[in-house]
């Protein structure tokens, strides 16, 4: 079977492109590589012995998708391209919604035009917004924060009006918790331009002293530690749960919404101390004033996701540590 994979030069395509040629799916990569390095297919190759076909497009680009569609008989679409950035998203709106809405209307009426009515769909669980209750399920209210988040919950919506309009689409969306680690190989792992806005690659660079101590963004939440609880799943965990979602696609009845966590909740003072722990470095902080829009607490109720994808995680806080500080050692300056 021939899968898209939109973005699959990034984070989480290289992951979930590495699932699916082992599992024996034909890959062709669509990446305009804003985020990501086309280095990252030689990593590919290496682990897998499998080059997937790659095309350095953009999805608003549509007569080279056309093209692609064209040379390739693509049979589903796992949909992972956007932009992530809260703070731009926030400064640049109008990119956010061409990128994430515009890209995903052209990337659907591409579909149309073959056929391919098998879609998964890259959400997050920023679409929540200010939990009302922990943990989430994904019958809570959705209520994003920012131009980023809204970006997601229009496309979401699109979608649903997408399977309304014609019930042979099968279309999943993943909401996605916090995707931490690496690939076990440490050949590939998350490789943020400039100084990372998330957690993780923030503590590896510090670890690595690329970085002088983190700022631990507000100590007076309202957790047992004060400082704020996520819900940390190993990045090879959530590559899997799209490999299983194109496994069961053909079951979907509705546009299906699955959170994509561990269902449980770390704070960040706890993800610091199991670093230090499994890896042995030091990790100078600080604590400063909160970011704006940071919450409390965020975890999933992942039960669907464990049913209807006869799925869960295998991976713990120490694997996901230990395994993102193992592609810093061995890639101090990402893939270049
Ligand atoms: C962020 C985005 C979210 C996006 C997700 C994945 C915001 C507000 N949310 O989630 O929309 O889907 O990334 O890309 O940006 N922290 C520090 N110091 C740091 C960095 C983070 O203390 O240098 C804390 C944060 O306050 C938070 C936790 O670590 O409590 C996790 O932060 P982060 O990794 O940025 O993820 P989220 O904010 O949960």
């Amino acid at each position: 079977m021939n899968i898209l994979l939109t973005g699959g030069a990034g984070y989480i395509g290289s992951h979930t492109c590495i699932s699916l040629i082992e599992a024996g799916y034909n890959v062709v990569i669509v990446d305009n590589l804003s985020n990501s390095s086309e280095l990252v297919l030689d990593r590919i190759l290496k682990i897998t012995n499998h080059m997937p076909f790659f095309y350095n497009i953009d999805i608003n680009d549509k007569r080279a998708l056309l093209n692609v569609f064209k040379k390739h008989s693509i049979d589903a679409v796992i949909h992972l391209a956007g932009l992530k950035a809260v703070n731009e998203s926030i400064l640049n709106p109008e990119k956010y919604y061409e990128n994430n809405v515009v890209g995903t209307i052209n990337l659907v009426n591409t579909m149309k035009i073959f056929g391919c009515k098998k879609l998964v769909f890259s959400s997050s669980a920023t679409v929540y917004g200010v939990p009302e209750a922990i943990p989430l399920f994904e019958t809570a209210h959705l209520k994003p924060l920012n131009p980023y988040g809204r970006s997601k919950l229009i496309v979401e919506d699109f979608l649903s009006d997408i399977f309304t309009s014609d019930n042979e689409w099968k279309i999943i969306t993943l909401r996605y918790f916090n995707p931490v680690g690496a690939h076990k190989s440490g050949l590939i792992g998350e490789d943020p331009k400039g100084i990372p806005s998330n957690i993780m690659p923030f503590i590896c660079q510090v670890a690595s002293k690329k970085l002088e101590r983190l700022s631990i963004f507000g100590n007076d939440f309202n957790t047992a530690d004060g400082t704020g609880i996520r819900d940390f799943i190993h990045i090879q965990d959530l590559s899997d749960a799209h490999l299983r979602s194109l496994e069961n696609i053909n079951s979907v009845k509705d546009h299906l919404f699955l959170n994509i966590g561990t269902g449980k909740g770390y704070s960040v003072l706890q993800l610091v101390e199991t670093f230090k722990k499994v890896t042995s470095q030091n990790i100078p902080y600080i604590f400063t004033d909160r970011r704006d829009g940071d919450i409390d607490i965020c975890y999933a109720n992942a039960d669907k996701a464990n049913k209807f994808l006869d799925w869960s995680t295998s991976k713990d806080l120490n694997d996901m540590c230990r395994d993102a500080w193992r592609w810093q050692l061995n890639n101090p300056t990402g893939y270049n």
